[in-house]
């Protein structure tokens, strides 16, 4: 796919040159200017697409190349599936996926008939799938040109730039956790992921950093136990949108930050290592988010925290046995040191809700494998103590196409981290794993409605979509920007 992609708008009815592109839902019509267009080719409708074997159904295509009578060089019939089945954005990922095999290098896509948000949502699917980590490639792929620029054909430009700028305020949230995700880990450490989440100043954003000493004389014993087997430092990086009411609480969001899981002494195989330089997903989602609310200027007020940490084995790494004291007091025994996450955020979710008594605390982290396991890469895990915050979470995922699937909580689970030396002991073993982390993060969190996602499986690893070509997916953003959309923000 070309590198850069330069969206504009212009009237559906403009003269176009290059490709032309159009979505035509399964057993309709060509209507509008598509329909127009067919017929300046001389191309009737229910032969060509019977000729063609295209009935509308989502992966289907007829691609009319040289059509006599028109100045394009193509015109691309894309299925767009159900007309009823909403998942536009989806519908704009597999047009961007066509036009890239097409090589175009200019393109207009017809969407005259929709909605200014429906065009804002195909803009969104065009964008995500554009996207390609090249950054260190020093050999840049030039297939087919450097550039692809796309005219969204539209009725009212006004409004449909209102709606675009809105949702790519999104859109661009999910890229930066995609870049951070991808950044290979010598580059991207503790300090340097930090460093990023500063430059949200220039957004309005406050940011706030912790060092080792602070969170020392905090207490926290838990994240300070990862970090101490690393050469780099670690790091609490606090980010604050105050978009509401001055003294109105926050919602807060926490992620996990660990920018390498080697899992220490108890050290992971060296198979699929590398891909522990994306477990600080979890983070580069809250970082990602709170650059969406700062740029679209959300009414509300947010605190984004992150817990960066390094997992490593070294002569002053912690060790299977070990007890450390959290910041809440729970002491915990390490039966396993490559369960780090949960250390991590033990601080992290007791100091947000203790310091900023959040409306409401919801966590990612890319905390197990055993996620994975359960659901593959299609739904995120959500764990929550709060009915009403599960149900508007999973609705949230629904309609961002980032999809949770809830797992239960409850004293079985709690009895299976119990410990023989400690309040609790990090790791359960095999059986229920995912759960069984989501009981641990349960005890450092009192009575804030709130919600653990893990997202192992479904932020890395190619999970792969109609708007995700790359490894990082980037998930957590599009799906808490709709949550504070439709329930924590002012109308
Ligand atoms: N970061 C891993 C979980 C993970 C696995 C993330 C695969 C992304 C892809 C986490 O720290 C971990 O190592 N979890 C262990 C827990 C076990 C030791 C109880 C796991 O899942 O095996
Ligand atoms: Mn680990
Ligand atoms: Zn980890």
């Amino acid at each position: 796919m070309p590198s850069t992609l330069t969206l504009t708008l212009a009237p559906a009815d403009a003269p176009q040159s290059g490709t032309l592109i159009a979505l035509l839902a399964e057993g309709q019509e060509p209507k509008g200017q598509l329909a127009r267009l067919l017929a300046q080719a001389g191309l009737e409708w229910p032969r060509v697409a019977k000729a063609g074997n295209f009935t509308g159904k989502s992966g289907q295509s007829l691609d009319l190349v040289a059509p006599k009578g028109l100045d394009s060089d193509r015109l691309i019939v894309c299925g767009a599936g159900k007309a009823e089945e909403g998942a536009w954005a989806d519908r704009g990922g597999a047009v961007m996926a066509r036009l890239a095999a097409a090589k175009a290098e200019t393109a207009t896509v017809l969407l005259d008939g929709l909605a200014p948000e429906t065009v804002a949502d195909i803009a969104a699917g065009l964008t995500l799938r554009h996207y390609r980590w090249d950054k260190h490639r020093a050999k840049k792929p030039d297939d087919p040109g450097p550039a692809l620029a796309i005219s969204l054909g539209v009725d009212d430009e006004k409004r449909a730039r209102t709606a675009l700028d809105d949702r790519l305020a999104t859109v661009a949230g999910t890229l930066l956790a995609r870049d951070l995700v991808h950044e290979p880990p010598n580059l991207l450490g503790t300090l340097e992921f930090a460093a990023r989440a500063h430059e949200l100043t220039a957004l309005g954003v406050s940011v706030e950093e912790l060092d080792g000493a602070e969170m020392e004389r905090l207490g926290m014993g838990a994240l300070l136990g990862v970090a101490q087997g690393s050469a780099r430092p670690p790091r609490l990086v606090i980010m604050r949108w105050q978009g509401g009411k001055k003294d109105a609480p926050p919602v807060a969001f926490v992620g996990k930050g660990v920018v390498f899981d080697s899992g220490g002494i108890s050290i992971k195989q060296a198979q699929g290592m590398e891909d522990m330089k994306g477990d600080m997903a979890g983070a580069a989602a809250v970082t990602g988010l709170m650059h969406t609310l700062a740029m679209r200027k959300a009414r509300l007020n947010v605190v984004g925290v992150i817990g960066l940490v390094e997992n490593m084995p070294s002569g002053t790494a912690m060790r299977p046995g070990d007890v450390l004291t959290a910041m809440n007091g729970t002491t915990i025994e390490i039966v396993n040191t490559d369960a780090e996450g949960r250390l991590v955020l033990a601080d992290a979710l007791w100091y947000t809700q203790d310091r900023f008594k959040p409306r409401a605390m919801i966590n990612l982290a890319t905390l197990t494998g055993a996620i994975g396991v359960a659901l593959g890469a299609d739904h995120a895990g959500l764990f929550s103590n709060n009915d009403e915050l599960a149900t508007q979470l999973l609705a949230a995922g629904l309609l961002s196409g980032e999809k949770l699937w809830r797992m239960p909580l409850g004293p079985y689970y709690d009895k299976l981290i119990e410990s023989r030396f400690a309040d609790i002991k990090n790791s359960g073993g095999r059986p229920a794993g995912a759960v069984t982390a989501a009981s641990f993060l349960k005890c450092f969190v009192n009575d804030v409605p709130w919600a653990h996602l893990d997202i192992a499986a479904a932020a890395l690893g190619s999970p792969s979509t109609e708007t995700n070509a790359a490894w990082a997916s980037g998930f957590g953003v599009a799906l808490l920007d709709r949550l504070v959309r439709d329930h924590f923000e002012a109308k």
